[in-house]
């Protein structure tokens, strides 16, 4: 098994651009903004042209360009109030929040926006931002041991009434939240490739994210994913998201070209000390398997090694790849762009739609071999 929903249509997301400074660590011009202006815009921009979901980013404190950076749930609702049919993923990171509040802010957000809300689940890389607002830094494993007990916590008080827990890092006792979310349990995303993040989706997540990567290496991962869930005995498989940086052009030499630019423009102090920072995150797991555990100077130019997943070129040649993709197990493709509002149209106009025809010509072979 690895796709477990191989017919169903591949989704789209976007990076909510709620933190300053684009999404490459370059000097190249990157026509976006952090603003809540622009961003009401991009939404909606990205409703009407295939897009099913937006990211939003948590981060506390500033590092690598990224000066200024708005709070995820409250910038996710104001999307959601600017859209109608988007469904907005708010990052959160167990530490600064607990799952009381979580839970609470999210039912409510989702009663306001007819069930539009989900969350992300964060465990945190950047050991000067715990350091900035006085958060211990837990080591790597310990940080999603917090985070599987956190999407214990929230998808108990979402669902059960009088719900109990005794964790290690946090406790319930009778507690009947109310009211439920609206429109059942809001989809419980979890970031991050390390063997404690597998095993943690494995477990409790609903969706499974994971930086930038070529179709073989996303197999891999998928491949674990689904065996732990078997010996865990998990009910439902965990969905897998993947990054990728889109450069889509009318000819492959531009599109190339755009690549080319991005890396000598690159700041080399800056990309330095984030590989520095993110040492703290995949690098540092037992098996030294997490995100940016591989990645080179030309990966950690996008923050989440999306050129890996080469998503850069026509669109024919885009949607080919993300087929490939769709074919190595992913459910949906977490776009980036330099030039976002003008881009995430562009794509959803000439590149989904490509992907939707290989899809249904996809779905006709197989039935023709049954
Ligand atoms: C798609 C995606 C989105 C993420 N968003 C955030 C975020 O908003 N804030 C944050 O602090 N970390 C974010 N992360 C980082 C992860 O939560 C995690 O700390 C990091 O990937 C290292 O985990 P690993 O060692 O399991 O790979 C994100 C990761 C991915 C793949």
């Amino acid at each position: 098994m690895t796709n477990p929903k191989k017919n169903e249509p591949l989704k789209f997301a976007y990076w909510v651009p709620n933190v300053s400074g684009g999404l490459v660590i370059s000097s190249i011009e990157q026509r976006t903004d952090w603003g809540i202006d622009y961003n009401r815009k991009l939404a909606q921009i990205a409703e009407q042209n295939g897009f099913e979901y937006a990211l939003s980013q948590i981060r506390f404190t500033a590092g690598y360009g990224a000066d200024n950076q708005h709070e995820s749930v409250s910038f996710s609702h104001a999307l959601l109030a600017a859209t109608e049919k988007l469904r907005v993923i708010a990052a959160v990171l167990p530490g600064p929040w607990n799952p009381a509040l979580l839970a609470k802010q999210i039912a409510t957000i989702s009663h306001i926006t007819n069930g539009r809300i989900d969350v992300n689940i964060v465990s945190g890389w950047f050991r000067g931002e715990f350091a900035a607002i006085g958060e211990p830094w837990l080591d790597h494993d310990e940080r999603y041991r917090r985070s599987e007990e956190f999407i214990r916590a929230i998808r108990g008080i979402w669902t059960e009434d009088s719900y109990n827990l005794r964790g290690d890092f946090y406790r319930f006792t009778d507690y009947s939240m109310k009211p439920k979310p609206l429109g059942g349990i809001p989809q419980i995303f979890q970031g991050g490739s390390s063997r404690a993040a597998r095993d943690m989706a494995a477990r409790v997540s609903d969706w499974y994210f994971t930086n930038g990567n070529t179709p073989e290496g996303l197999k891999a991962q998928v491949d674990d994913i689904r065996g732990k869930e078997r010996a865990f005995g998990k009910s439902w498989p965990a969905r897998i998201g993947m990054n990728a940086f889109g450069i889509v052009r009318e000819t492959e030499q531009e599109a190339k070209a755009v690549l080319q630019e991005v890396i000598d423009k690159a700041i080399p102090d800056a990309v330095r000390g984030f590989h520095h920072e993110v040492q703290n995150a995949g690098n540092s797991s037992p098996e030294r398997e997490g995100n940016w555990a591989k990645s080179t100077f030309q990966d950690l130019v996008q923050y989440n090694d999306g050129f890996r997943s080469n998503l850069i070129g026509t669109p024919e040649q885009v949607a080919e790849r993300i087929i490939a993709h769709k074919r190595a197990g992913a459910d949906l493709i977490l776009m980036g762009f330099l030039h976002f509002q003008e881009e995430v149209e562009y794509f959803g106009k000439k590149v989904i739609p490509l992907v939707r025809e290989l899809e249904a010509q996809e779905a006709g072979s197989l039935q023709a071999a049954e």
